[in-house]
């Protein structure tokens, strides 16, 4: 049997994941808006040969994150269309939201970025509904979960629809006829929503993937069964490999039911490595992150999602208030739930204090791994082996500087197992990922019939 190669992306945040990341650069007060500063973290990803640079981003309003760190403060459809001139291989991941705005914007954008990127954009679903947001956008409430999902969908398949609406032989460019498009080869799209409707072909034609990549990211049985159907990619967040493998054997399986190859619904959780040559110098570059912490705020924040009174969180080295903890589940708001019980079950495996839990990127919510490169590479194999997971969304604490080191001291120790090409397999995501191109009106393609 071949053992896949290991998908990895970069979850770009301008200083890094790490929280106190910003307080070791020179110019602390541009990070989040320096252009520059991006395209060395795209280029750095592309040395190490990543399947993507991968832009999180909120529906929209100013996060309470930008109080205590940069935050992400340029549209990512933007910073996309720009990296898509200074990079030649790497895909590129824009996040935008199925809640607000209309698909239509969204399928000309990220179909204008796949042919100014040759073949390398997706977009990335969220279906959050936050505060600011709905602040923004003039709401003062937001959707249920069912509606939140009965948008996404919608919103997907009109997407999709725009995508394939223009096909490449469409433009005969007859200069005989002077026919220029030939509007019988349309497939022009009449969808009729209960929260969305389109009409009509995009302006942007067939792109060079075909279909864009669609990535998609979520927890809940909603989300797993949305992005079952319509996702090539899920950007997910299990903290254990028990859960990792739950989620994995679920979403693999809801694929095939809905009449996909398994294999092109790529599974790729969230990770964040800090590491050192040595596991003490490795733990040590973590401490001296964390001591850049603000640990009352920290505190706070673990209260919130613990929903457990910060009194009761004084004391760092005590154990965690547990049977407060579970009495209080139900008060957290659902949309947390997933990251509250990923963090606890990792705390729960490892026997973790309350220090332990509270330095363990509880704002960001992804599994910390602290080692060597040779010990995180294995680890990342073992998750793959144990079908917890296609590949990774790599987290880096300090940007470019800890991605330079995956660069260099990871990725050859991947390369070394056979586990990470040592080259750009094709011009596309599609071709870099091993998904097949996307053939509009393909028989196999049940996402489009609903
Ligand atoms: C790994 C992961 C990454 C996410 N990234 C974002 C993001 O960048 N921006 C955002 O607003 N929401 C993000 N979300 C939130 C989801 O889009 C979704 O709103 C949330 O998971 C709640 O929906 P659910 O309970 O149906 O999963 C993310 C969720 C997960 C699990």
């Amino acid at each position: 049997m071949t053992r896949p190669h290991i998908r990895l992306g970069v979850n770009v945040l301008a200083s890094g994941r790490h929280d106190a990341a910003w307080k070791t650069f020179d110019d602390k007060r541009h990070l989040s808006t320096d252009i520059d500063h991006f395209v060395q973290i795209a280029t750095s990803a592309e040395r190490g040969l990543f399947d993507a640079i991968f832009f999180a981003d909120g529906p929209g309003g100013l996060v309470s994150e930008a109080h205590s760190r940069p935050w992400r403060a340029l549209d990512p459809m933007v910073l996309v269309a720009n990296l898509a001139a200074h990079t030649e291989h790497v895909g590129l991941v824009c996040t935008t939201t199925t809640l607000f705005g209309h698909p239509h914007t969204i399928a000309r954008q990220i179909a204008s970025v796949d042919h100014a990127s040759g073949g390398r954009a997706a977009w990335n679903i969220i279906t959050s509904q936050t505060a600011p947001a709905l602040g923004a956008f003039g709401l003062s409430q937001g959707w249920d979960q069912q509606d939140r999902y009965l948008r996404a969908e919608e919103f997907v398949r009109i997407v999709t629809g725009f995508w394939d609406s223009l096909p490449d032989e469409a433009v005969v460019a007859d200069t005989e006829r002077s026919l220029y498009l030939d509007p019988a080869r349309l497939r022009p799209l009449a969808f009729e929503g209960q929260h969305f409707s389109a009409r009509g072909a995009l302006s942007v034609p067939e792109t060079p993937q075909g279909r864009p990549v669609i990535f998609q990211a979520g927890q809940s049985a909603d989300s797993r069964a949305f992005g079952a159907r319509y996702a090539d990619a899920l950007f997910t967040g299990q903290r254990v490999i028990e859960g990792a493998q739950a989620f994995y054997s679920e979403v693999k399986a809801l694929a095939l039911g809905y009449g996909r190859d398994p294999d092109h619904l790529l599974v790729m959780p969230g990770l964040f490595p800090i590491l050192g040559a040595t596991e003490e110098e490795a733990r040590r570059r973590k401490r001296a992150l964390d001591d850049g912490l603000d640990a009352a705020a920290l505190r706070d924040e673990l209260s919130h999602h613990l929903a457990v009174d910060p009194d009761r969180l004084a004391d760092l080295d005590a154990p965690l208030p547990w049977a407060e903890i579970e009495a209080n589940e139900d008060s957290v708001p659902i949309a947390s739930r997933w990251h509250r019980n990923e963090m606890l079950k990792e705390a729960r495996l490892n026997g973790w204090n309350i220090r332990d839990l509270m330095f363990s990127n509880i704002t960001g919510g992804h599994r910390v791994y602290v080692g060597t490169p040779e010990s995180f590479a294995l680890d990342m194999v073992d998750w793959v082996d144990r079908r917890g997971a296609d590949g990774f969304n790599l987290n880096i604490d300090v940007q470019p500087e800890g991605l330079d080191l995956i660069a260099d001291q990871v990725i050859p120790v991947l390369q070394r197992l056979g586990r990470y090409r040592r080259g750009y397999e094709g011009r596309t995501l599609r071709d870099n990922l091993g998904l097949p191109r996307f053939v509009a009106g393909d028989a196999a393609d049940l996402r489009a019939a609903v």
